[in-house]
């Protein structure tokens, strides 16, 4: 029998950086789909704390939260033996690449850059130039593994996008060095809304902390923050419709209610029919609660075992290094640096 070549999986890399606690907007936009991808492609996902970096931590909570992201990682379906899981920072490559690729970016092209515009805007006393640069070091995460998909939630679609753009500058002048990446967003959970104030993204960084559903939240406080969701004061027998320009409160509780159930908005939009927002609320929190239990439990047990983690992120790191070698010896010889010398 002729042998028919198997085709090599096609490779997905991703990253969240630890600058809070991981939340539902990042499970629903990110994490979720994921773990619905990892059987058919090759998976990188990574801790980004030099991301991290652009923003004032305490050095002992971010340590804390790398090792809980990595616990949610794995408790959430991502399995270490499959997946290369690592911290971005234990593979100097990225900090390396990121600093070629700026010699490779526009000025001009990273000040349109919304979320740099964002952040400047909230953090007006620390506009430092990682903010500024932070694309170019996504880009580097990105290019370094050759990924030919990159599930994120809608935030961070032009980032994908400006890294696209360097790829294709790059190869321009040097011939083909980096696969051309494509952004994956799902269909609900793309952009989840806080809940007290449901025309913002909801964001770790959120000044209402009532807004935001954290991954570890308890059950008890997750149905606290839905009960309180703002939603209108539509007096109609059934205001549980989806109308997001008029409803936008309403309109993300049924989004987050199809992620978190798997389905369909008709369906969701039916079965609230003549029901009040008393009934409504608290049914997806529950949702919520359900589809999170698990993974809190889970990472909860992990976390007990603390050198399990550093294995499997050194063992990630040992994985990540190599395929990041690989792209910069060809990166390296292109753009003209000598070759390195053993020492
Ligand atoms: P970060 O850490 O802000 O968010 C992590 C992932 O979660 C998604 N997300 C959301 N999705 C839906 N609704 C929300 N409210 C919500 N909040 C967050 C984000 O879109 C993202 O997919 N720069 C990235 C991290 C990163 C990265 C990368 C991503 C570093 N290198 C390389 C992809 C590829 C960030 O800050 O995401």
């Amino acid at each position: 029998m002729e042998n028919t070549p198997i085709a090599p999986k096609k490779r997905i890399f991703s990253a969240i950086k630890p600058t809070g606690d991981a939340t539902l907007g990042s499970y629903l936009g990110a994490i979720k789909n994921w773990v619905s991808l990892r059987d058919e492609y090759d998976c990188l996902y990574c801790i980004a704390d030099l991301h991290a970096l652009t923003v004032r931590n305490d050095p002992a909570t971010l340590r804390r939260r790398v090792l809980e992201q990595l616990a949610i990682y794995v408790a959430a379906g991502l399995d270490p033996e499959k997946c290369v899981l690592y911290v971005q920072s234990h593979v100097p490559a990225h900090a390396e690449l990121g600093w070629i690729l700026d010699c490779y970016t526009m000025f001009g092209e990273l000040s349109r850059m919304t979320q740099f515009k964002d952040k400047s805007r909230k953090n007006a006393d620390n506009v430092n130039a990682g903010l500024f640069t932070y694309p170019t070091l996504m880009a580097a995460d990105i290019l370094l593994y050759q990924a030919d998909l990159v599930p994120v939630g809608e935030d961070q679609t032009q980032h994908v996008e400006i890294c696209r753009d360097i790829a294709n500058r790059f190869n321009g002048a040097y011939g083909d060095t980096f696969t051309m990446p494509e952004a994956f967003v799902p269909k609900f959970g793309a952009r989840v809304m806080s809940l007290s104030n449901p025309t913002s993204k909801m964001s770790k960084s959120e000044e209402d902390a009532n807004g935001c559903v954290l991954v570890m939240d308890s059950p008890e406080e997750i149905m606290r923050k839905f009960k309180r969701a703002v939603t209108d004061s539509d007096t109609v027998a059934s205001p549980v419709y989806y109308d997001k320009e008029n409803k936008p409160g309403v309109a993300n509780l049924l989004s987050i209610y199809c992620a978190a159930t798997g389905c369909t908005m008709e369906s969701a939009v039916a079965e609230f029919e003549g029901k009040g927002y008393g009934a409504f609320k608290p049914r997806v929190g529950e949702a919520v609660v359900e589809m999170l239990r698990p993974v809190r439990e889970k990472a909860n047990e992990l976390l007990k075992d603390k050198d399990a983690l550093v294995s499997i992120y050194t063992d990630g790191a040992a994985k990540a290094a190599y395929l990041a070698e690989k792209t910069m010896r060809k990166v390296r010889r292109k753009v003209g640096l000598t070759e390195r010398p053993r020492y």
